[in-house]
């Protein structure tokens, strides 16, 4: 089974929780690299310790968390390797991972619902990655 790394600022923390929940619900296996509760603290912490979970192997996908979800996408996508797509619908998470092969998927804890962002994790997990085309370009952002 898929091993998920997940990480949330303080924005992101009650949404990280849901969606924690329903990913063990599923039966994945979760790494929470944090954060633990609503004090403040700086989502470029939890964005960069996710990428390098998924980009050193240590997990196979990550979910990233904060406000909007833009700060920590930033981040995630600094590390080497990372292809972090922020996504505020189902269709721009079928998208991100069939033709960006995104391995983080990005969300915001203050901009969208559970149940959309419980969908939104769902597609992006049940999607394949399409290859063909897009195996050329993904493999340019691979190389910066
Ligand atoms: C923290 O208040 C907020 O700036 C952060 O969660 C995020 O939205 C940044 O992009």
């Amino acid at each position: 089974m898929l091993k998920i790394a997940i990480a949330s600022d303080h924005g992101g923390f009650a949404l990280k929780e849901k969606i924690k929940e329903h990913l063990l619900k599923r039966g994945f296996s979760v790494e929470d690299l944090g954060t633990y509760s609503e004090e403040s603290v700086d989502y470029p912490v939890y964005g960069k310790a996710c990428g390098e979970a998924v980009a050193s192997g240590k997990a196979d996908l990550g979910v990233v968390i904060c406000g909007t979800g833009i700060g920590i996408s930033i981040a995630a996508n600094k590390i080497k390797g990372i292809r972090c797509g922020l996504c505020t619908s189902v269709e721009m998470a079928h998208l991100t991972k069939q033709h960006n092969n995104a391995n983080i998927l990005a969300l915001g804890g203050r901009t969208t619902g559970v149940d959309l962002a419980v969908k939104i994790v769902d597609e992006w997990l049940d999607t394949e990655y399409e290859g063909g085309r897009h195996q050329r370009r993904v493999e340019m952002l691979d190389r910066m």
